[in-house]
Formats: structure tokens, C-alpha cells, sequence
């Protein structure tokens, strides 16, 4: 049986999850209209993902006997003021959801609930992959700044992206 300050850390994880989902589907949509197709695509996937990493947490605490709390979503903005800002927004929200990460593990470990514990660690590896790609996104942007063949390279390069990057 889940404890209740697990249960209540874990929802709070979903609602984090779920609103990650939600903003990259905005900035998705966003680089859709602005004709960045491959961007959008890996995008459009990674809002897909952070779904399934809630979806995960809803299973795992209806498992244990807690009850899983599906959240209200906050509006997302609907304008980016470029696609750098874009991935600064992302590695940005996706730091904050590390910290969160870390402070379910760190509670895990004081409750003594090493069954969370050893869940949470897949969240934990899947954050290092996640920060180290919006770097590696950042750095291309900064590398290409406002040269147009570059962008067009970029782009085609993030459908590749999306196109490789196994289903979770
Ligand atoms: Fe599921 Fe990118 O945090």
C-alpha cells in the first residue's frame, strides 16, 4: 500500500508529466505553422512521450492501492518568440521536472518505500537523456544562427530524430 505522502508526490508528478505534455504539443504546434515540419514532428513525439511517462504513474499508482488524480491543465502559451526560445523553454521546464524527480527519490528513500524507489529510476536515467538532447538541440541552434540553409539542415535533421527514437 502506497503511503500517502508518496501518493500525493506521485500526483503531483503526474501533473508535471501531463503539463509537459500539453506545452510541447503548444510549441509543436507552433513550429508547425511556422513551416518547421521536422521540428514539429520530433516535438509533436516528445509531447507524446511525456504522456506515456504520465500515463506510466497513473498504472504504477492504481497498482499499489493509491489513487491516481487526473489533472486540470493550464493554458500553454500559443506564440514563441523563436525556435531557440523553444528549446530554452524546454530544457528549462525539463530541469524543473528533474528537481522533481529527484525530490520523489529523496522521499522514497526516507519513507523507506524502495518498491517507488526502484520505479522512479527509470525516470531518473530518462531525465539524463532528455536534459543531454535539449543541449544538444541548443547548441546546433547556436551553431546555426540566422543562416537559412542551416535552419533547413536543423529541421531536416529533427524529423530524423523523431523518426528514429523508439516509442516509449
Ligand atoms: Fe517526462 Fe521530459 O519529463
Amino acid at each position: 500500500m502506497l503511503k500517502s505522502k508518496i501518493e500525493k508526490a506521485l500526483n503531483k508528478q503526474i501533473e508535471l508529466e501531463a503539463s509537459s505534455s500539453q506545452y510541447y504539443l503548444a510549441m509543436a504546434s507552433w513550429t508547425e505553422a511556422q513551416g518547421l515540419t521536422g521540428t514539429s514532428e520530433f516535438l509533436y513525439q516528445h509531447s507524446d512521450e511525456e504522456r506515456e511517462h504520465m500515463l506510466k504513474l497513473v498504472k504504477f499508482i492504481n497498482e499499489r492501492g493509491g489513487i491516481s488524480v487526473i489533472p486540470g491543465l493550464s493554458k500553454p502559451p500559443t506564440t514563441f518568440n523563436s525556435l531557440a526560445s523553444v528549446f530554452e523553454s524546454l530544457l528549462e521546464h525539463e530541469l524543473n521536472v528533474t528537481d522533481s524527480i529527484n525530490n520523489v527519490v529523496d522521499l522514497c528513500l526516507s519513507e523507506k518505500d524502495y518498491t517507488t524507489h526502484n520505479f522512479m529510476q527509470w525516470y531518473v536515467s530518462e531525465q539524463l537523456e532528455e536534459e543531454a538532447l535539449a543541449r544538444t538541440i541548443l547548441d546546433k541552434l547556436k551553431m546555426i544562427g540566422n543562416d537559412k540553409g542551416g535552419l533547413y539542415m536543423f529541421d531536416r535533421d529533427l524529423s530524423l530524430l523523431a523518426n528514429q527514437k523508439p516509442s516509449q
